[in-house]
């Protein structure tokens, strides 16, 4: 096992464009070989715990889900020197018990995306595969599962999450078809994320947020006026699971599945 570096990279998702409890010390534009992040990287502290921040819809919340440029982003946090990366994530619930406001810590994915810019390989020539058997760090999850259970707050522990191209909702026949498949969440930003993160050898695991029902459920229409009261209630819960995990990773130790050379 490796220790991993004691500076945490957190990916903020819609509604988390900031990093609240961040002391900012210092923001960096960087570019990198695939562009440039969706944000400067902003590093700081939290209670001395080193931490670099990009908001991955842009500063002022304005990059679409299949225009974030996520090589960059995971690209830029591979080289300020992070192991561990925290997501946050909101989504639409598509099980009864995923209501919203619910806080869920997701272990699968189902990836029906399309047109994205979704791998690093061939790198330097190289062709290489990842081992996603297990999309998210079992270890990131368990400890962000401990955390919230340390400040007695409700997590449900495990979700598939289908991963759409968005920006549009869903249709209620495609929500149908995502339940079949075993998806209980849906969401527009998991991928490529996760697997470009398992590609650079990151630990990473994501905190997502149920802002609404999916398209067709309950026979409740989508509205803006439900995701911003279920935001303006339950973010800073997923603040606090994020800022206190981020606390218990100084002496982390995880190993990704290495990559797979044919
Ligand atoms: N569908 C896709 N992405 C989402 C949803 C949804 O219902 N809610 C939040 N992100």
């Amino acid at each position: 096992m490796s220790a991993v570096s004691s500076t945490v990279g957190v990916i903020g998702g819609s509604g988390f464009t900031e990093l609240r409890d961040l002391e900012v010390r210092q923001t960096n534009e960087v570019t990198t070989p695939y562009g440039k992040p969706s944000s400067p990287l902003s590093h700081g502290r939290i209670d001395n715990h080193e931490v670099v921040f990009i908001a991955r819809h842009g500063s002022r919340h304005d990059i679409a889900p299949h225009q974030i440029n996520y090589r960059a982003n995971v690209w830029a946090l591979k080289r300020s020197g992070v192991q561990a990366v925290l997501a946050t994530a909101t989504v639409g619930g598509i099980d009864s018990v995923y209501h919203p406001g619910t806080i869920l810590i997701p272990d699968q994915i189902l990836d029906y995306t399309h047109s994205r810019e979704h791998t690093f390989s061939p790198l330097d020539g190289d062709l290489f595969h990842i081992d996603f058997t297990q999309p998210y760090c079992d270890s990131l999850r368990s400890k962000l599962i401990q955390t919230a259970e340390q400040l007695g707050i409700d997590v449900v522990p495990r979700a598939t999450y289908a991963a759409t191209q968005g920006p549009r909702f869903e249709s209620a026949a495609e929500i149908t078809r995502y339940a079949r498949d075993g998806a209980q969440v849906v969401g527009m930003t998991a991928m490529p994320e996760a697997s470009l993160a398992r590609e650079v050898g990151l630990c990473y695991a994501t905190v997502a947020l149920v802002v609404n029902y999916a398209a067709g459920r309950f026979d409740l229409q989508i509205n803006a006026e439900e995701i911003k009261h279920t935001y303006q209630h339950s973010a800073q819960q997923v603040w606090a699971i994020l800022a206190k995990t981020v606390l218990s990773l100084a002496d982390f130790e995880c190993r990704p599945p290495p990559p797979i050379r044919a």
